[in-house]
Formats: C-alpha cells, sequence, structure tokens
C-alpha cells in the first residue's frame, strides 16, 4: 500500500533487466560458457515460477515475489515501508529473525504476550495496537515455536484494526488445518508469505514467495536486489511444484509421526502444547538440550522467560523414534542422580 510506503521509496524505480528474446547477448557483461551452461544471470522476475504458482493458487502471477528463502521477505518489507524508530509489532514467543531483521532496518522491536496455553488474546492484542501505532505487525500462523494457530476469523479481525501493513508468516501452514486461504485482495494492507523450506523440504535451495496485492508487490520489489534467486533454485522448484502427490504423502507423514512424537513425550510425564506444525514445543528440565546434545541429538533450546522450554522438529520415523529414546534416557539417568 502506498500510504505506509517509506518517503524515499514513493519515487524509486526498480532495477530493469531485459528479458526480451537475443540471438547474441552483449548486454549484462557475462563470461562465456566454458563449465555446463550456468554464465547467465537467471530469470530476475522468476517468470515461469510466478506463472505456475499463479495457476495452481489461482491468483495473477504480478501478485508475487520470490526471495532467498521467506526471511529475504520479511527483511524486504521492513526496507519498504520502515522509517527509522518506527514500531513493527508482533505476538511473543515468534521467530527470532522478525527481531534482529527490525533491529537491523532502525525499527522498534514490541512484543505481545501470549498467553500461558500459548494462545493468543485477540481483543488484547488490538488494544496493543492501537496504542503502540506500528508501521508493521508480523503474525506466524502456525507459531514458531509455539506450534499453535490463530483461526482465520482472528486474524482478519487484527487485519482490519490495523492502520499499518500486516505480515501473515505461513510458512508452516501447509502441516495445519488452517485453509490456504488468501485475503490479499480484499486486505490491501496484508501480505502472505510462504516458504518452500518446510512442507517442500527444501531448505538448501533458500526459495520463499510473497503473495500481496500488485500494487504492494510492485513497491516491494524496488527495493529487492537483481537475480536474487537464482537459476538452479528455479529450475529445482519448479520441478517440486509437479509433485503435488509426493508432498501430499510427506505432509501426512509428518503430521502422523508429530503425533507419535506428541503422545511419546507426554507418556514420559513432558507437558507438549498442541502443535500444527512439523515440530512440537514443550516443557522439559533445565539441561534438556545439553544431556541431549552429548548423545548428539539437538533440540532448540530457549532462554530468558522461556528457561526450561524446547522445541522439537518433527523428521524421520526412525530419526523421531531415537529422539525419543534418547529423551527418555536423559530423563533416567537424571532421576538416578
Ligand atoms: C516462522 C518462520 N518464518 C520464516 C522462516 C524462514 O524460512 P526461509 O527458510 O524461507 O527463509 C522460518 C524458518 O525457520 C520460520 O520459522
Amino acid at each position: 500500500m502506498f500510504k505506509y510506503l517509506r518517503q524515499d521509496i514513493r519515487n524509486l524505480k526498480s532495477y530493469v533487466v531485459n528479458e526480451d528474446d537475443y540471438e547474441i547477448k552483449l548486454d549484462a557483461n557475462e563470461g562465456i560458457d566454458w563449465i555446463g551452461g550456468k554464465n547467465r544471470y537467471p530469470n530476475d522476475t522468476c517468470s515461469e515460477l510466478r506463472r505456475r504458482l499463479a495457476k495452481k493458487l489461482d491468483k495473477n502471477p504480478n501478485e508475487f515475489l520470490f526471495g532467498n528463502g521467506s526471511s529475504e521477505l520479511i527483511e524486504l518489507v521492513m526496507k519498504a515501508y520502515l522509517e527509522y524508530g518506527e514500531k513493527v509489532l508482533a505476538i511473543s514467543p515468534a521467530f527470532s529473525m522478525y527481531r534482529l531483521y527490525t533491529i537491523i532496518n532502525k525499527g522498534l522491536y514490541k512484543e505481545y504476550p501470549l498467553d500461558n496455553l500459548m494462545d493468543l488474546n485477540v481483543d488484547g492484542f488490538i488494544n496493543f495496537i492501537r496504542q503502540e501505532k506500528p508501521k508493521i505487525i508480523i503474525l506466524c500462523n502456525p507459531n514458531n515455536p509455539t506450534g499453535t494457530i490463530i483461526n482465520r476469523q482472528d486474524i482478519l479481525r487484527i487485519v482490519k484494526a490495523s492502520d499499518c501493513m500486516v505480515i501473515l508468516d505461513e510458512a508452516y501452514i501447509e502441516f495445519s488445518d488452517l485453509e490456504i486461504e488468501d485475503d490479499t485482495r480484499e486486505y490491501k494492507n496484508l501480505i502472505v508469505l510462504r516458504t518452500f523450506s518446510k512442507a517442500y523440504g527444501l531448505a538448501a535451495i533458500r526459495l520463499g514467495y510473497m503473495i500481496g496485492d500488485c500494487e504492494t508487490i510492485e513497491y516491494i520489489n524496488r527495493v529487492r536486489s537483481p537475480y536474487n534467486i537464482n537459476a538452479m533454485t528455479q529450475e529445482i522448484a519448479l520441478r517440486a511444484l509437479e509433485e503435488d502427490n509426493l508432498l501430499e504423502d510427506n505432509i501426512n507423514m509428518i503430521k502422523s509421526q508429530r503425533e507419535r512424537v506428541r503422545k511419546g513425550l507426554e507418556d514420559l510425564g513432558l507437558e507438549t502444547f498442541p502443535s500444527q506444525a512439523n515440530f512440537i514445543f514443550f516443557k522439559g528440565y533445565k539441561n534438556l538440550a545439553s544431556d541431549l546434545a552429548k548423545k548428539k541429538i539437538l533440540i532448540r533450546d530457549y532462554g530468558g522467560d522461556l528457561e526450561g522450554y524446547f522445541r522439537l522438529t518433527i523428521a524421520s520415523p526412525d530419526e523421531n523414534g531415537k529422539a525419543l529414546k534418547a529423551i527418555k534416557e536423559v530423563l533416567n539417568e537424571k532421576g538416578d542422580n
């Protein structure tokens, strides 16, 4: 939305790459090919990916923007909209990069705490928005690290109550029961982010995408570096988009393993939170992560207010079994001391 755009971006023109057909290409100072046909810069606007995703999601190709992971896209929104000292609002706990990107982009990061069940008091959050008057709100749904969700009606209440840009980070949506809705046409201040790093299992290729109003996409594109998505990434993502059945099998496997791990942790007497993502947030004891690290099993440890809470990724059935076994062992060893 133009209304919220950074003043100095308002008249900026984006860098435009000439993607016309050619017989001889002498306009980009590329080297000549001697090692496997990768001498050309990649397609700058990911045109084929945009076309394919637009078809799949019944959208216009101009409603998409791609990033080097959805991480890059979070930062691009801040670059386009955040002026010095303006506020970014999020819930707490949330994805830790939100805070870092806000600070790097000279913003003020403000947090609204979830309740003890890791749910959001929506009325309280809306009051907080009115009080703080942010430039950007970031909501992660399902939320990382808690795995909990905010229902669609509540998300829309927040979007409608917000006089600013709202980023809805849907990195984990494929693992949830949430409908993959898209409200960015109706609510022009809403930006949805998705990623190939989670359900598609392609974190190595670094690819995320944004869905937004065409005008908003054009503004954010102004602050994107040219050629941010490399050619290999585009090729692999196009292949992945053809594998709907494999994707669905993978998601179903993760969901059933998530239930297995949740039950396994509960059977060991550990409190878990209901997760709709590919991880489980649970309460352990202070040194659980370091005890598991000695057995070469890494789980995510939290300090501060969340000391004693952990996040464990749902992996393959074999790995999940080994993780549960190791947790049982460290609990027993702790009991013996
Ligand atoms: C909530 C959330 N958003 C975004 C990201 C970044 O994902 P990407 O790999 O697409 O940069 C992550 C990664 O863990 C995440 O948890």
